[in-house]
């Protein structure tokens, strides 16, 4: 099953409304346990691991054990249930991991295989494999996606420097597991501050996976960002949706539509005024994202964090200080331990990673 699960991983962020799930058929005929066949959702979602895993192994599937990090599923689509599949496929025994939320699955997958003689082991490595699948998980229990928030802090906790651009906070090794974790997520979101501050690009940039980058949403209710911005000259490879208010102006927004920028239409916070964020992770939920990855700046990260938005918190934390010009994070490493539960914690290079989840109520 662990295997599995680190096979799941592969095609996380990016099976669109599916989770990503993976499946290995291990047989035994004397010599030992061997894995003959292997599935792992594909990119897009369909088709799901199953019956990827089932052609691999073609005859060799029959009596032997199916590994599967989630429940297998039982509604028909285009396609059979995998649950069914499993069966004609003459499979004696399945070991799953999570449990599937969704009505249509709940239960339903094990009742199949069970009612066809499959004898069934549940919850292997459960907590394991729901990591793998939380975004989806999330999206079914709260209607909104998985919210991580990542900050690079500096040594003296501050986010960057007033009018001096991006400032380099964390090293190489940092910033490659920034791009590997953009790619799991459905969407990279930031507030306008940062897009004119910094003029990112919010992309996947490492050898052989850009193709993987996730759709970019801007906080901009006042249509700031301008044509001239990478994320809006990059818009037709890489989607790219502003969040805004209906009656934002609307030649601004006919200029950037023009270049393939697409458009979130916010409700207003009635206490403050600006864009109202669980409406609009519900919105993006509605368009299948289960995961959203915020990348600040400041006053994003404390707009998520003072509306108990954030699932997950990574921080990164530099080796050199900013100083007293810079600006500060609204969180850091003691009172995330305070506030969070700390899960990993990792040193790549000089920097060091922190990463949390929300506790649990
Ligand atoms: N170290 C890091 O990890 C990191 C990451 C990103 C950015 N930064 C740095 O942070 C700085 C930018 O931070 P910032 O605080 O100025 O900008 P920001 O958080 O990126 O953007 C703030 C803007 O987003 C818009 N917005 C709309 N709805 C909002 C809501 N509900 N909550 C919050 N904002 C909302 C507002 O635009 P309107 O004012 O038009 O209404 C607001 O001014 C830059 O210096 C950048 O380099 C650091």
């Amino acid at each position: 099953m662990a295997a599995a699960i680190r096979y799941a991983m592969r095609h996380v962020g990016q099976t669109a409304t599916n989770p990503s799930v993976a499946t290995l058929i291990v047989r035994d005929d004397g010599e030992g346990p061997r894995i003959v066949g292997r599935g792992v959702t594909a990119i897009g979602g369909r088709p799901h691991a199953e019956p990827v895993a089932l052609a691999e192994a073609g005859a060799l599937a029959e009596g032997a054990t199916a590994y599967v990090t989630l429940e297998p599923c039982a509604h028909h689509g285009r396609t059979p249930p995998c649950g069914e599949a499993l069966v004609a496929a003459g499979i004696a025994r399945v070991v799953s991991a999570a449990a599937d939320p969704d009505p249509r699955v709940d239960g339903k997958g094990h009742a199949i295989l069970e009612a066809a003689g499959l004898a069934v082991t549940r919850r292997l490595m459960a907590g394991e494999a729901a990591e793998t699948v939380s975004g989806y998980l999330n999206r079914h229990r709260e209607k909104r996606p998985e919210v991580t928030l990542k900050l690079a802090l500096s040594a003296d906790g501050k986010l960057g420097s007033k009018g001096r651009g991006q400032v380099k906070i964390t090293g190489p090794i940092a910033n490659a597991q920034t791009h590997l974790a953009r790619t799991r997520h459905d969407a990279i979101l930031v507030g306008a501050g940062t897009v004119l501050a910094d003029n990112p690009r919010l992309d996947c940039r490492l050898p052989g996976l850009a193709g993987r980058s996730p759709t970019r949403v801007v906080l901009d209710p006042r249509l700031r960002t301008t044509a001239e911005m990478a994320i809006v000259r990059t818009a037709r490879e890489t989607p790219t949706l502003i969040a805004t208010f209906a009656d934002a102006d609307p030649h601004r927004r006919a200029a950037l539509a023009a270049a393939g920028v697409g458009y979130v239409a916010c409700e207003a916070d009635p206490r403050t005024g600006r864009i109202a964020l669980p409406e609009l992770l519900e919105d993006l939920a509605a368009r299948g994202m289960s995961s959203v990855l915020v990348e600040g700046g400041a006053e994003t990260a404390a707009a998520f964090l003072d509306e108990n938005l954030v699932d997950r918190l990574v921080l990164l934390r530099g080796e050199a200080d900013i100083g007293d010009d810079g600006i500060a994070s609204p969180i850091d490493v003691a009172a995330a331990r305070r506030r969070f539960r700390l899960i990993r914690e990792y040193r790549f290079g000089g920097d060091h990673s922190f990463e949390f989840a929300r506790r649990e109520a």
